[in-house]
């Protein structure tokens, strides 16, 4: 095990993180200030309002970082941050203030993927064996990226058109849930029964996924239901629905670590939070000799922890990025 020291940031959505990750494996501090309830009164999360609130936190938010962890500039080794992909005006508050200390602190910077983060978020539970099967459900991201080695992924399936964890929120909008509505459906799902057959995208021959067409059948339910004058059963909706995305990202998840030999499976990002999804996994996988990893709900969403693990494999590799390194909001996983 290395012991490098590094400072991470991330700034790519609504959380304002800064953590401080020794050898990769170790976290010292991992600081996150959610805008959650800034952004709850417009049911989703405002650009403008999200970088605002990151260039007011990121300061406090670094020094709490530096306290917790107990260190001194002497002892950060690397400045690590989340390029992309992400809000562009959130990334940049960022990026901006990695650039800044890194050069004031004559530190190498690091440039991380935000996906690699999230996947590298699981390193702090078990060390990865290759080949690796990762999925990624977030609000911003529904992917199956495969590894066979550390630094190295391919993108092998991705959402055509909603996240997962967007479509978790969209359904709870239309039921009348609070932002972020995922956690509200999750447990409406357990008091309620899948009674009603929505449809399942499950594209044939691909590992893509598409949400769009699930969600419109939810709406189009709940108008018509609404139009009849009938009383919503808002359990058995959400239930029916998370029935839904669940058999469709687990058969998935399953079907692409038997055709690429995987020996384990990684879930992350803030719908790994899922207990449909969560049980569902592990029960699909248990009868297979593949290890199912679900890294701990605080490590699923979004933090720079898990940015700081993923800098380690790059700072050991001496990737390290140039003074010209800006926020990329579409940046592709290779
Ligand atoms: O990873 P994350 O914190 O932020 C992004 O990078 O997007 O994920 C947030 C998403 C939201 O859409 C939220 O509704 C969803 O994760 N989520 C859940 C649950 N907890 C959070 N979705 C389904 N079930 C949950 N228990
Ligand atoms: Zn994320």
């Amino acid at each position: 095990m290395t012991n490098e020291i590094i400072l991470a940031i991330e700034t790519s959505c609504d959380e304002t993180s800064v953590a401080v990750v020794r050898g990769g494996k170790e976290i010292l501090a991992n600081v996150v200030s959610s805008q959650i309830e800034q952004h709850k009164q417009f049911g989703g999360v405002v650009p403008e309002i999200a970088s605002r609130k990151h260039t007011e936190q990121i300061t406090y938010v670094l020094e709490k970082a530096f306290k917790e962890a107990n260190v001194a500039w002497d002892d950060i080794d690397a400045i690590a941050v989340t390029e992309g992909p992400g809000l562009v005006g959130a990334l940049i508050v960022g990026v901006n203030t990695a650039k800044a200390l890194a050069f004031a602190k004559n530190k190498p910077l690091i440039a991380v993927h935000h996906i690699a983060g999230h996947i590298y978020a699981n390193r702090f539970e078990s060390e990865f064996e290759f080949p690796l099967l990762a999925l990624i459900v977030s609000g911003g991201h529904t992917e199956l990226v495969l590894m066979e080695n550390h630094g190295t992924y391919e993108l092998i399936g991705e959402t055509l058109d909603d996240a997962a964890g967007e479509a978790f929120d969209k359904i709870a909008r239309a039921l009348d849930l609070p932002y972020p509505g995922g956690p509200h459906i999750d447990r409406l799902a357990h008091e309620g029964e899948e009674t009603i057959e929505f449809p399942r995208a499950w594209l044939k021959n691909s590992y893509d996924f598409s949400f769009s067409g699930l969600k419109s059948a939810v709406i189009n339910f709940i108008h018509n239901e609404k139009q009849r004058g009938n009383v919503i059963n808002k359990a058995d909706i959400a239930a029916s629905f998370q029935a839904s995305v669940v058999e469709v990202l687990t058969e998935k998840t399953f079907e692409a670590a038997m055709q690429y030999g995987v020996k384990q499976v990684i879930i992350a990002g803030g719908v790994a939070a899922n207990k449909g999804l969560r049980k569902a996994i592990v029960d699909k996988f248990s009868d297979s000799n593949i290890d199912v990893y679900i890294p701990p709900i605080q490590l699923c969403t979004d933090n720079a922890a898990m940015i700081g693990a993923a800098a380690s494999i790059l700072y050991q590799e001496r990737q390290f990025a140039g003074w010209d390194l800006n926020a990329k909001p579409s940046l592709p996983l290779i």
